[in-house]
């Protein structure tokens, strides 16, 4: 049975005075979240340093993240972000062999790109895979880079800036065809559409908790393959990566056997109990259930700006597209700000206006959007 989603919308009260079309920047906040919060304060109170709680929580949030991946536990790393989870991946990889070379692509987040490019000290050769004329980046565009010296092809899932969603399977088929590893990035998906990630064939995948997951900032995660993880050994640790955390050896690194080796430090705790409470409505709701909510109001919202004669630059193939929408505009920056002012909540890159949807805008979102751009079209299209 389709789920109630006008009734799952009032979950957020920002939603009764708020267009908030920014879930790729921040979600809005739920009231089981709010309450989660609302909960650790009241354990502080309560008990002060309650480490078993503490430890529970950080646990929940993995156990979490695996459901919704359809993994197993011992393959998340719970992390401080995305960007610490890839230090610590991108730490465990060795480039002073033939295989050093490292493939991005155009459509990355920039702490991707970065981290990877860090590594060129350490013998790394990042090399991107730029988009065709039609702005997308095609399987071939990939083929031409990935060879027997590439270590690990890097890329994102969803494109934070045009919306657009690559082929994450033909990619890992063509890396694994060379013997190359493959990360995702799926920070700009996950929580709006099923992420199964043994059929996608990704090796490793990162992410966080505050835009689809409708958690917070400060935690995220990293997901490695069960068959890899003893194979890799982080030099970016801690003592919360060891094997026996509470065994405060000085003597020497002894990284857990499990996924648990690319953590590093105290556990953002507050976060936990948020991020706990959110990757429960998710993956309560269920991420098929959602995808086809997500999938039906970008649709929709695409067409309807097709209408007006501003279409969105972002794929119309609903395998090509996630939960984002880029209107390209000749003053993104400002057509977002007189908007924040009228209520509606958007976000601009590069030249977009950023419309990010999950299952609790509706209808009425859209037209009170597509409603505003028609009023500013003369001025703002580009
Ligand atoms: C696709 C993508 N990757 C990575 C990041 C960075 O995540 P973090 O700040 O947790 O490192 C973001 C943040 O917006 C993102 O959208």
């Amino acid at each position: 049975m389709t789920p109630d989603f006008e009734a799952l919308r009032r979950e957020f009260p920002l939603l009764e005075h708020k267009t908030y079309l920014n879930s790729g920047s921040y979600c809005a906040l739920a009231n089981d979240v709010k309450a989660a919060f609302e909960s650790y304060l009241e354990d502080r109170l309560a008990i002060g340093a309650n480490w078993d709680v503490w430890v529970m929580k950080n646990e929940a949030v993995r156990a979490g993240v695996a459901t919704l991946f359809r993994v197993d536990p011992d393959e998340i790393a719970v992390t401080a972000s995305a960007s610490a989870g890839l230090n610590a991946l991108a730490s465990a990889f060795d480039f002073k062999g033939r295989r050093n070379k490292v493939v991005v692509s155009d459509f990355e987040f920039p702490t991707q790109a970065q981290i990877w490019h860090a590594q060129e000290q350490r013998g790394a050769k990042v090399v991107h895979a730029p988009p065709a004329q039609d702005g997308y980046i095609p399987l071939e565009h990939f083929d031409e880079l990935i060879d027997e010296t590439t270590a690990i092809v890097a890329i994102t899932h969803v494109c934070y800036r045009n919306g657009a969603k690559l082929d994450i399977k033909g990619v890992a088929e063509l890396a694994h065809q060379k013997g190359a590893k493959v990360l995702l990035d799926c920070y700009q998906s996950v929580g709006t559409e099923t992420l199964d990630l043994r059929a996608l064939d990704v090796d490793f995948a990162i992410g966080g908790m505050l835009k689809y997951l409708l958690g917070t900032a400060g935690i995220g995660f990293l997901y490695v393959r069960g068959s890899l993880v003893l194979d890799l050994h982080p030099t970016n640790s801690g003592w919360f990566a060891q094997e026996n955390i509470v065994a405060m050896d000085i003597t020497a690194n002894r990284p857990s056997p499990t996924a648990r080796r690319f953590e590093a430090g105290t556990p953002a705790v507050v976060n936990c109990y948020a991020s706990e409470a959110g990757l429960k409505i998710i993956n309560d709701i269920g991420t098929d259930e959602i995808g086809n909510r997500v999938r039906y109001l970008t649709g929709r919202c695409m067409d309807r700006l097709a209408e007006i004669g501003w279409p969105a630059i972002t794929p119309r193939d609903d395998a090509r597209r996630g939960p984002l929408i880029a209107v390209p505009s000749s003053d993104a920056k400002g057509l977002a700000e007189m908007f924040m002012e009228r209520g509606i909540v958007t976000s601009y890159r590069d030249g977009n206006l950023r419309a990010g949807f999950h299952y609790y805008n509706n209808d009425a979102d859209i037209e009170t959007f597509v409603g505003a751009m028609r009023e500013n079209q003369a001025r703002f299209q580009r």
